[in-house]
């Protein structure tokens, strides 16, 4: 078993349809969710390993980063795995996207630090288990959405009784129960504020505690997902645009509606969702909007009429944000095991 050691993952975000809003101690969902993997919006880390006691340094984008410490060191205590005791790792990361912004950056730094660890043990000990299961599993500690990003294309988390295998424990790849109108999913990002949230998703999960609209909110989100799955097997756009946008609009009406309420949509936000439902109205393509926990706006339509979009986002577009301020995503491969 080998004593020193280097391993590198990069690992995407992902964008959930069905939302994951509301838990229970140890990252346990209050309702299942159901996200597509993206592949541009990346987290690339990388671990160097050597025999110690357990002692753990901390870079992002090669500077030590204090404020980021604290939660990478909480997920590996919360990890509690006892081979780490004997190793001091050095953790490098960064990410191509800016975090904090709403873009799910917990997604694919955690999923990154879960495939590392246990790509880790994979060299250092054993695996008990699948690797990408426990990845997933190690993943959800560090940031529950974070559990769905090590699968390709699309994944489902939580308990859901229709589905036999789903768990509250980990993500379940759902790759093979797309449609093919769902293989080549288009996810661009306006990014309308890259700035740090004002109210941290953690915040966000607690209020749903005691949220007034708790329980319809459980039984809205499994009606959802039922649904949401039935139109990715059918390859129903239709009734895709209709649970996206239900979703994203009913996640952030549980933040402004939670003791105490609060806001994250900005004006740009409103405007380029009335943008996208206008351009659906009058051309009928299959164009739809999902928001996450903060004010971006993601605009989600089949490749078929990537180029229609472009044109769109080209003559449209500069009345609502710059062009520079797009990321142009898409359902892809999952993380990538570097060297
Ligand atoms: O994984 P967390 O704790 O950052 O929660 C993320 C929750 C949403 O992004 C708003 C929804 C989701 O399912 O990803």
């Amino acid at each position: 078993m080998e004593k020193t050691g280097i391993v590198q993952w990069k690992s995407p975000s992902n964008i959930a349809i069905v939302k994951y809003w509301g838990k229970k101690d140890g990252q346990i969902p209050m309702n299942a969710s159901l996200s597509f993997t993206l592949s541009q919006c990346i987290t690339d880390t990388k671990i160097s390993y050597s025999a110690g006691n357990g002692k753990v340094e901390f870079f992002y984008e090669g500077q030590p980063k204090p404020e980021f410490f604290p939660k990478v060191r909480m997920m590996l205590d919360n990890l509690n795995l006892d081979f780490l005791k004997d190793f001091d790792l050095i953790i490098d990361s960064s990410n191509n996207f800016p975090h904090s912004a709403g873009i799910a950056s917990s997604a694919s730094a955690m999923s990154a630090l879960a495939l590392c660890i246990t790509d880790m043990q994979r060299n250092v000990s054993n695996l008990d288990r699948d690797f990408l299961s426990l990845a997933s599993i190690r993943a959800r500690i560090g940031s529950g959405s974070a559990c769905r990003s090590v699968f390709e294309s699309a994944a489902l988390w939580g308990k859901l009784e229709s589905v036999a295998e789903s768990t509250d424990e980990m993500a379940l790849p759902w790759k093979s129960n797309l449609h093919s109108a769902f293989s080549d999913v288009q996810d661009w990002i306006f990014i309308v504020s890259a700035g740090t949230k004002n109210v941290s998703s953690s915040a966000g999960h607690k209020e749903m505690n005691s949220h007034y609209y708790r329980s319809g909110r459980i039984a809205q989100a499994q009606q959802n997902m039922i649904q949401l799955i039935q139109a990715l097997k059918e390859g129903d756009w239709n009734s895709f645009i209709e649970l996206a946008e239900m979703e994203a609009l009913s996640l952030h009406a549980l933040m402004m509606s939670g003791n105490p309420g609060y806001l994250l949509l900005e004006p740009e936000s409103i405007r380029l969702i009335h943008a996208i439902r206008q351009l659906r109205k009058n051309t009928g393509w299959p164009v739809c909007f999902t928001i996450d926990a903060g004010p971006n706006i993601h605009m989600l339509f089949p490749k078929s009429i990537e180029e229609k979009i472009s044109d769109w986002c080209f003559t449209e577009l500069p009345n609502y944000i710059s062009e520079n301020r797009i990321i142009k995503d898409h359902v892809g491969d999952g993380p990538v095991k570097v060297q």
